[in-house]
């Protein structure tokens, strides 16, 4: 389990310190499908990384199963909007790269691994294509494997379908809920489109920004959700939507 205790994170802008997360606390369960939620520039990218171990905060503290966090952790693997893939490597050599970096297994063990993966992405017939050869969905399924192969037990993505279209968007996400339920992981999702959150999450997490703090925190009934055409799912866009006025209030608040 993931647990956020009172962080508080703030960065330098034009000369003044400009608090971005404030006191902020969250648990992530075990098997769990968090997704942060909220307007840009609110703090979720910089939430994210904290979790993650891939930034500090300057007060609070992230513990991964009673344990500081203060680093990344090789319980985690993290997911990009860019994909962070390497165009001069073939989609197998990407796939292979994190389990490389961090050592892991023996190298015919490594390409297995990745095989496995790229295959529950369908990319078993790219192997040897390069980067620059993918559509926008294929280089963000080769970063999903390359993420799944380290076999992590919390996966952080951050906004990582926000460069996609809708149809490659609906696809990756429901490919992404198929490999939540078949592996034993959390994810922690970072959105900042109401449905996406709604359809993938088990709970939704919306922020507020200036700072950065949680407005609420909505739980999500997946049966009634797996159809996105439906009342149900509609009353919980309302919801959101709802919340999200407020937030919308508070931000013109803050800005005049
Ligand atoms: N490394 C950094 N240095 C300075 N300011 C930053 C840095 N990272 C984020 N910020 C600021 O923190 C705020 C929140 O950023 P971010 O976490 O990226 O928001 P979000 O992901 O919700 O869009 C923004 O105002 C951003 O400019
Ligand atoms: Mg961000």
């Amino acid at each position: 389990m993931l647990e956020v205790t009172n962080i508080t994170k703030s960065f330098d802008k034009d000369g003044a310190r400009q608090v971005v997360l404030s006191d902020l606390s969250l648990e992530i369960g075990a098997r769990e499908f968090v997704c942060l939620l909220g307007p840009s520039g609110c703090g979720k990218s910089t939430l994210l990384r904290i979790m993650a171990g891939l930034d500090q905060a300057e007060a609070g503290t992230v513990h991964l199963d009673d344990r500081l966090v203060k680093e990344p952790q090789p319980k985690c693997a993290f997911v990009f909007q860019d994909y962070a893939l390497f165009p001069w490597k073939t989609v197998l050599e990407n796939a292979v790269y994190g389990m490389d970096v961090q050592g892991m297994y023996d190298k015919t063990t490594r390409v297995e691994k990745a095989r496995e993966y790229l295959k529950l992405m369908h990319l078993e017939n790219y192997e040897n294509s390069y980067i620059h050869e993918l559509s926008g969905g294929m280089r963000q399924r080769t970063a999903i494997a390359r993420s799944l192969a380290l076999e992590p037990e919390i996966l952080f993505m951050d906004e990582p379908f926000g460069a996609l279209d809708n149809f490659t968007r609906m696809e990756l996400q429901e490919l992404l809920l198929d490999i939540y339920r078949k592996n034993k992981l959390s994810v922690v999702f970072v959105t900042h489109d109401i449905s996406e959150a709604i359809y993938l999450g088990d709970r939704v997490v919306v922020m507020n920004a200036h700072p950065g703090t949680i407005h609420s925190i909505l739980e999500i009934n997946r049966g009634l959700v797996a159809d996105r055409t439906s009342e149900d799912f509609h009353l919980y866009e309302d919801r959101i939507m709802q919340a999200f006025q407020l937030v919308r209030k508070q931000e013109i608040e803050y800005y005049i």
